[in-house]
């Protein structure tokens, strides 16, 4: 499978036909124990935390998109984040994106934090901030590229050969992406991780998240996280994870279409401040995402005048729905300050430079002529 491309291995990877019956799509296994065949032996699962024949087939596919040696897979995103830092000890430091999803500073902050572990918050966009940071106990360094909200890209190359110089590993939240876009593993990363909430799904209609590991090691830890601590995904969830990738290229592709041509529409805007798209030839880090991604997703954000603007903006949307969450067929518009990073202080926000009036847009495969109408109407009755 390993040499296929990408649509191909969206298709097949972990998705072979039934053995028992030929059913060309993967059953939904809902048991929670399985018969043992004797004392110690099995037909290779005994129990669904450990393992479920669904659960095995979706972190198949995900370790095949990612190029990785396993995958593992979890509730929800956050607990795909909270199972990465589990095997760390009292006494470890990470070194973490400054520019994050703040749910992931919130578990690091407020619960992380006092199990001993040092998190400290870096732009990791400037690899001499990230070299300065290191230190002996530095374990794990954190980042996430193109980030949340404001689009800022990380060298993940140059990031892991730093780490890898001190004796860390690198994790990539690659939510913004999807393999389609971006494979860390090959960019020199350790582990990726996903919330499966967002692209891979694709439908918003169910929570999950991924651990992709390159190593045995990592095969060995976090199955020993999936079974010791249980956070892991339902059959049921995992079966509409696997129907979801079916057709994530196809979807990406139509994301990304209407994404370049919303970004190239809001940037001539005159309503439109500090528009943050790594597609448009002037964003400062253009360059970086044409080498380290396959495309530059359907991800973008912007600034109105004020909060008022954008509550204006938001109630005025007819297509796009005012929601937090990404990645899904339909386009949704969020307010930063108050949703995705509604859970960090306004002190945390204006060093992210994240204002009152910064709108996020995950664009979503309707028609994007329609699409760009809506946004232009919603702008009129700013
Ligand atoms: C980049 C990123 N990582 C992780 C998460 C957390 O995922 P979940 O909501 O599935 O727990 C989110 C959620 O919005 C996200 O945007």
């Amino acid at each position: 499978m390993a040499d296929y491309k990408y649509s191909t291995l969206a298709v097949h990877a972990g998705q072979h036909p039934d053995p028992l019956t030929g059913a060309v799509n993967v059953p939904i296994y809902l048991s929670s124990t399985f018969e043992l065949t004797g004392i110690g032996t099995d037909r290779g699962w005994d129990y669904s935390r450990a393992g479920n024949p669904t659960r095995d087939r979706l972190e198949t596919a995900v370790a095949a998109l990612e190029g990785g040696t396993s995958g593992h897979m979890f509730t929800s995103g956050m607990a795909a984040i909270a199972a990465l830092v589990a095997m760390l000890r009292a006494g470890d430091h990470v070194v973490c994106s400054l520019d994050v999803y703040a749910g992931t500073v919130r578990l690091f902050d407020q619960i992380v934090s006092g199990y001993g572990i040092e998190i400290e918050y870096v732009d990791t966009s400037n690899l001499c901030a990230v070299e300065k940071a290191m230190r002996p106990n530095t374990k794990l360094v954190h980042i996430e590229t193109p980030s949340n909200p404001l689009m800022v890209l990380t060298d993940v190359a140059g990031v892991a050969r730093i780490a890898h110089a001190h004796g860390a590993e690198v994790s990539v939240d690659n939510t913004f992406m999807s393999p389609v876009l971006q494979s860390p593993l090959a960019l020199g990363a350790d582990i990726v991780m996903h919330s499966t909430t967002k692209y891979l799904n694709g439908h918003s209609d169910g929570l999950g998240g991924a651990i992709i590991g390159s190593t045995p090691e990592h095969k060995e830890r976090f199955g020993l996280i999936q079974k010791a601590a249980g956070g892991v995904m339902s059959p049921f969830e995992c079966f509409l994870v696997l129907r979801g990738i079916r057709t994530l290229p196809l979807r990406v592709r139509q994301h990304e279409e209407n994404g370049l041509a919303v970004a190239e529409f809001l940037t001539t805007h005159p309503k439109v401040q500090k528009l943050a798209y790594p597609g448009l030839k002037n964003h400062p880090q253009y360059e970086l995402a044409l080498k380290q991604q396959r495309g530059f997703g359907s991800m973008m954000s912007f600034e109105l005048n004020s909060r008022e603007e954008a509550g204006r903006f938001l109630a005025a949307l007819k297509i796009f729905l005012n929601a937090e969450s990404l990645g899904g067929v339909e386009s949704l518009a969020s307010h930063s300050a108050t949703t995705t990073h509604g859970s960090v202080s306004q002190e945390w926000r204006d060093r992210m430079g994240i204002n009152e009036g910064r709108i996020r847009l995950s664009i979503g495969i309707e028609d994007k002529e329609d699409l760009i109408a809506d946004l232009d109407q919603a702008l009129a009755a700013v």
